[in-house]
């Protein structure tokens, strides 16, 4: 029989009597912590290259730790974070409806300008209705898991965001994933189910590790023959691909053949938050179903505006993308010509193949202390034998900013054996 806790806590003689004589009593739950040392060993020896505080920023140029660096791993693509007009409109929804909502959209949280912002992506996606989430990651756990439901099922590309993972994780409905971009194993699964009930398949648009673009035509061939749902996750396409930056449809000439483009906030739209859009109906049943919609605060006011303002930036500087994409290309070429292997990429994510794990993180530091910011990408996120250092460009960086990087990892990449 165990004593119980006296309200006023134990006295010391209490807590021997009970075998809490140490202050750190050990409980099995957290002995996979204790043990968790490898993060630990990585940042004594001064090569841990994660949460590193930026204490100022100017766009493609930031401070951490004292000193500044080229920003070459954001995906705040447009360069949009910094816009006069952004700012301007943030600042003022701050001081006209406060920090933040303190409610859900359901409840007490909706505005005005969550409204205003769903019918301006609705508009410049080119679909019937929009649902704006608090977070990218919320749009794709909330889309899929309020609409798959039980003998329903989900087909995932091997590489689909962890968002949209844990979203079919969440869902009712049965999973099964393909190889990454082999549309032929999707076929052999979907040729598997018989259950005639509903399916979706959702792919990213542009995958966030090796910078390729899904096959949305093929995608949309299959889903209609296989009478399937298609969404696509348009977090890095917004403002990168298509004739106006609409995304990965457009950039098919396809659009209304999606059936539901997800995305964020958090990368072209330079601030957080995200969506779904589709058809009416769908965007209905979701407001009504979707738990990480209807279970979570609402996005606060000064995002809510800044995204507006970027999203109306976005479509009156087209200059913009196009200055990305000058950008894209030096960056790529920069790299093939110095013997890197960058993949399949086709976009501003341009990966940087180094192989090995510690050659990966000496390789980061060696970058950090030049003055360059990158983001290395390991295991589980890719096999031991691929790490990488994920760059990304944006419309903002100069030309002389991306020579300066690549120069950087020239001299590493020789100094290292990569090249
Ligand atoms: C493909 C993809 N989908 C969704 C998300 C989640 O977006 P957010 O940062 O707005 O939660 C990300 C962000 O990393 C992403 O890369």
């Amino acid at each position: 029989m165990i004593p119980p806790i006296p309200r006023r806590g134990f006295t010391r003689a209490e807590r021997g009597a009970v075998g809490l004589n140490t202050t750190q009593t050990p409980v099995a739950l957290f002995e996979k912590c204790r043990q968790f040392t490898r993060a630990r060993e990585i940042q004594a020896a001064g090569m841990y290259p994660y949460f590193k505080a930026i204490s100022a920023s100017e766009d493609t140029v930031v401070v951490i730790e004292g000193k500044r660096r080229i920003m070459l791993g954001s995906n705040n693509y447009l360069g949009l974070t910094h816009h006069p007009k952004v700012l301007e409109a943030a600042a003022a929804a701050l001081h006209r409806y406060g920090a933040g909502c303190t409610g859900s959209r359901f409840l007490n949280g909706s505005l005005d300008l969550h409204e205003q912002l769903e019918h301006a992506l609705a508009e410049f996606l080119g679909k019937e209705s929009c649902i704006v989430f608090s977070t990218g990651y919320g749009a794709n756990l909330g889309m899929i898991s309020g609409l798959v439901g039980r003998g329903e099922t989900i087909y995932l590309d091997k590489l689909d965001h962890a968002c949209i993972v844990d979203g079919a994780k969440l869902a009712y409905g049965e999973t099964q994933r393909f190889q990454h971009g082999n549309l032929e194993s999707l076929v052999r699964l979907l040729d598997r189910n018989t259950s005639g009930r509903g399916t979706l398949i959702v792919v990213d648009g542009v995958y966030s590790m090796e910078g390729d673009i899904a096959d949305v035509p093929e995608l949309v061939r299959i889903a209609r023959h296989y009478g399937a749902a298609l969404a696509v996750d348009d977090a890095h396409a917004l403002g990168v691909l298509g004739p106006n930056g609409e995304g990965t449809g457009a950039h098919f000439g396809m659009q209304s053949e999606v059936d539901l483009v997800a995305g964020t906030f958090s990368k072209s739209l330079a601030s957080v938050g995200g969506f779904v859009a589709g058809r009416e109906e769908v965007i209905h049943f979701l407001k009504h179903h979707s738990r990480p919609f209807i279970f979570t605060a609402s996005l606060p006011p000064a995002n809510t505006a800044g995204v507006i303002a970027a999203l109306q930036v976005l479509q009156d500087e087209p200059e913009r993308r196009d200055q990305l994409w000058a950008n894209a290309r030096r960056l790529q070429q920069g790299f093939q010509s110095l013997g890197f292997d960058i993949g399949p990429t086709q976009t501003p994510i341009v990966p940087v193949l180094i192989g090995p794990l510690d050659t990966t993180f000496l390789f980061w530091r060696k970058l950090y202390d030049a003055g360059v910011f990158t983001n290395p990408v390991v295991p589980p996120a890719v096999p031991p034998s691929q790490c990488r250092l994920r760059t990304s460009v944006m419309a903002t960086h100069t030309p002389e900013q991306i020579d300066q990087a690549l120069e950087a990892f020239a001299t590493i990449g020789k100094e290292l054996g990569v090249i």
